[in-house]
């Protein structure tokens, strides 16, 4: 089986996943480096049986996949799922046409129907990149006075990417939130990331502990994956008095703190998965 992995630096994710295609038998792994490729659009260039997609730049990994799909290559994951879950606007669009519970969301295009939006949601508020990773550049809005200097600056010296204002309800979640991990039909372990500041990504300092899969969380989680497309995903959860919501959904998952914290082996069920849909199964 000829199996391709896109990837840009190799972090200890992407190691943990090539030792673990390395023990398998009859398995040939082909590296891209998404710094080097280049595609002929006009040819078949790849004949690979899948693809599994590392790369650390969105936009990269998104073309890339759409390009991949076009040589006829089965990717892990799709260029469906990127494009929705690199976005958090079609993330939270994709879980409410499937019902399924997140934060109270509020969408505006201008400063001034921003402003309008987060007053009439009620403070704190928490303002957040469409686009965008690792905690950065989420702001947490307590009133008025910081709302408009926020979107001032915003509107001012924001790029393309914050011209469109995701505006989601601060969600009071117990010094704490719930990292699920779903491959394919299965939810196969949680993690809680718990830290003192409001951001409880482990990138920001948030400290991993076990999580119990119950079946509620399992449900949920691989309904939220299903409803962006499924594959390979990570959903952050909060904890909240109306039960569970769902934040996001990541689409390059990372997993290597969650590895010994719950002692499940992520790579060998990434790597299943992938030789399963390689295979000609839909996972
Ligand atoms: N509405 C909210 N209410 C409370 N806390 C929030 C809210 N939104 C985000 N957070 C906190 O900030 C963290 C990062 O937010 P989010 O996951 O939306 O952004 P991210 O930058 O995309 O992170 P990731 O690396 O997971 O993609 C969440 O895990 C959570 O701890
Ligand atoms: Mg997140």
């Amino acid at each position: 089986m000829e199996i391709g992995f896109l990837h840009s630096v190799i972090r200890k994710d992407e190691k943990l996943l090539i030792e673990e295609f390395n023990t398998r038998k009859n398995v040939t792994l082909n590296m891209i480096d998404d710094r080097t490729l280049k595609f002929d659009l006009k040819k078949k260039q790849f004949n690979y049986d899948a693809v599994i997609e590392r790369s650390i730049n969105h936009s990269r990994a998104l073309h890339a996949l759409r390009l991949f799909e076009s040589n006829g290559i089965r990717c892990i994951n799709s260029f469906q799922v990127a494009s929705v879950c690199g976005d958090k606007l079609l993330t939270s669009a994709m879980l409410q046409d499937k019902h399924i519970p997140q934060p109270d969301l509020k969408i505006a295009f201008t400063e001034e129907s921003a402003l309008e939006a987060i007053e009439e949601m009620g403070y704190p508020v928490v303002l957040k990149p469409a686009v965008g990773s690792w905690g950065r550049l989420l702001s947490k809005i307590n009133d008025r006075d910081a709302a408009e200097s926020i979107l001032e600056h915003k509107t001012v010296l924001g790029t393309y990417h914050h011209s469109i204002f995701y505006i989601q309800k601060y969600v009071e979640k117990k010094g704490r939130d719930i990292r699920s991990f779903v491959v394919g039909d299965e939810c196969i372990a949680a993690i809680y990331r718990t830290s003192p500041h409001w951001i409880t990504n482990t990138a920001k300092g948030g400290v991993p502990s076990k999580c119990e899969v119950t079946p509620e969380i399992a449900e949920l989680s691989v309904k939220a994956a299903k409803a962006v497309g499924g594959g390979v995903l990570a959903l952050d959860i909060f904890e909240t008095e109306n039960g569970y919501e769902i934040n996001e959904v990541n689409y390059t998952m990372e997993f290597k703190n969650s590895i010994a914290t719950t002692g499940v082996n992520i790579p060998q069920k990434v790597v299943d998965y992938v030789l399963k849909v390689a295979g000609g199964e839909n996972g």
